[in-house]
């Protein structure tokens, strides 16, 4: 691997911060996660808090999602040299200095004029996978411009377009991405109290739907729209872009899936599926059955069912059921990761990776690219010191016996 992808080790990283402290350095974003939401909360204008912090209904999920964590507990065990830690591991051909890909974000532009250019400069630098979101702000051809070989995966939000679904595929294949991550959570978006007493949504003012506008089928598919006459306009929108908005609002997404839709999926690429939000032992048997290559056990940060399972008190018994139907596909997870130690239970309840979702979002609100990176690398830091104090010198030997549920 290249110097760029080496991070100091954790214990080295943490003697240069407390250093730059006494240098009289301040932290760039907090390392407390409470305190990292709080203050990025506190920059972002009511919109961007309301869609980006909220979630569906009451937040139960989203509370949940954290709260489930405390169920689950290490247990270290003493006396096992950890002098020298690898905290590497590899997806899909890809290695990684870390078990941590970033999830995909929508409509970073809300906190960030670089948005997902930012992060994709952020993830290269240290190595992790950037998964673009479907809905980002800038073109992925365009996020990738700033990424080196850096590692990225797309994600796919299946549209009522087959054409568009193909065409998005392409554009990740020539975009460099390692895999598809098809979102399966979000064929309508969820009750976003937050969003509706703003009566806001983004995506409606042109936000967050760049994937669609510079894609030649979805240009395509507007130019042929009849939007008839005395069609929708809203006063202070472009009429261009708000066809653009109405016809996406069309197309965006396609709630009569069905596992035999994967067929089409698997006929116009090559490269590994990745079903994103299973939370049910018997879909994750489903997704064995239907020859998908990995799955993300994710409630989609507790934005689409409120009340639904934690995604770690899932976790487990997808993985039983998966391992079960005799798969050693992928298993990785996302929803409430927030600290190293979350990272290690994740992995011990048998995920082969996380992704990071909020909190990369909030480094971004408070200090852009630099941000994000801090954010990323103080969770490598954090993770790498978990494993070493439970008693683990590499990802292998994280398991079940350095966990108890309760
Ligand atoms: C998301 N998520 C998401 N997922 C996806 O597949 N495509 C997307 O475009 C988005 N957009 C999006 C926007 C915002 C503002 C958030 C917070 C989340 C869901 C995301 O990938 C992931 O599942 C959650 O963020 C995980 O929850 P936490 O850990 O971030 O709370
Ligand atoms: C969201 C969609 C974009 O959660 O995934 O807002």
């Amino acid at each position: 691997m290249s110097d760029k992808k080496t991070p100091l080790s954790a214990p080295a990283r943490q003697g240069e911060i407390y250093i730059k402290g006494m240098m009289g350095a301040q932290p760039i974003v907090p390392f407390d996660p409470v305190q990292l939401e709080a203050k990025a909360k506190e920059k972002m204008n009511p919109k961007a808090g309301g869609y980006i912090i909220g979630g569906a209904g009451t937040d139960d999920t989203i509370r949940e999602n954290t709260n489930a964590f405390a169920k689950h507990r290490i247990y270290p065990r003493m006396l096992r040299d950890v002098s020298v830690r690898d905290t590497s591991t590899e997806l899909f051909g890809v290695t990684m200095p870390s078990p941590i890909l970033t999830c995909p974000i929508g409509v970073l532009e809300m906190i960030d004029d670089e948005a997902d250019k930012a992060v994709g400069k952020a993830t290269s630098k240290l190595g992790i996978p950037m998964i673009m979101s479907n809905q980002a702000s800038y073109p992925m051809e365009e996020i990738v411009a700033g990424m080196g070989d850096g590692p990225r995966w797309f994600q796919l939000y299946w549209s009522k377009s087959n054409d568009l679904v193909k065409s998005l595929v392409q554009r990740a294949e020539q975009c460099g991405c390692s895999a598809i991550a098809v979102t399966l959570d979000t064929t309508i978006l969820g009750w976003r109290v937050q969003d509706l007493d703003l009566m806001h949504l983004p995506f409606l003012s042109g936000q967050g739907i760049a994937q669609y506008t510079s894609d030649p089928v979805f240009k395509h598919i507007v130019k042929t729209m009849d939007f008839g006459d005395d069609a929708l306009q809203v006063p202070g929108v472009d009429p261009e872009v708000f066809d653009a908005v109405k016809t996406f609002t069309g197309v965006y997404s396609r709630p009569s899936i069905t596992w035999e839709d994967l067929a089409f999926l698997r006929s116009v690429t090559k490269l590994p599926i990745v079903l994103k939000g299973i939370l049910h032992p018997e879909d994750g048997k489903l997704a064995v059955k239907y020859g998908v290559d990995g799955i993300i056990v994710s409630n989609h940060g507790g934005r689409q069912v409120d009340g639904a399972i934690a995604a770690i008190d899932a976790l487990p018994k997808v993985v039983e059921a998966v391992r079960g139907a005799g798969s050693d596909m992928p298993i990785l997870m996302d929803s409430g990761i927030r600290t190293g130690a979350d990272i290690f239970k994740a992995l011990a309840l048998g995920a082969q990776a996380v992704c990071v979702g909020r909190p990369y979002a909030y480094g971004l609100a408070l200090a852009g690219q630099e941000g994000v990176e801090e954010v990323l690398a103080n969770l490598m830091s954090e993770f790498e010191f978990t494993m070493a104090l439970a008693g683990c010198k590499n990802l292998g030997e994280i398991g079940k016996d350095n966990i108890i549920s309760h």
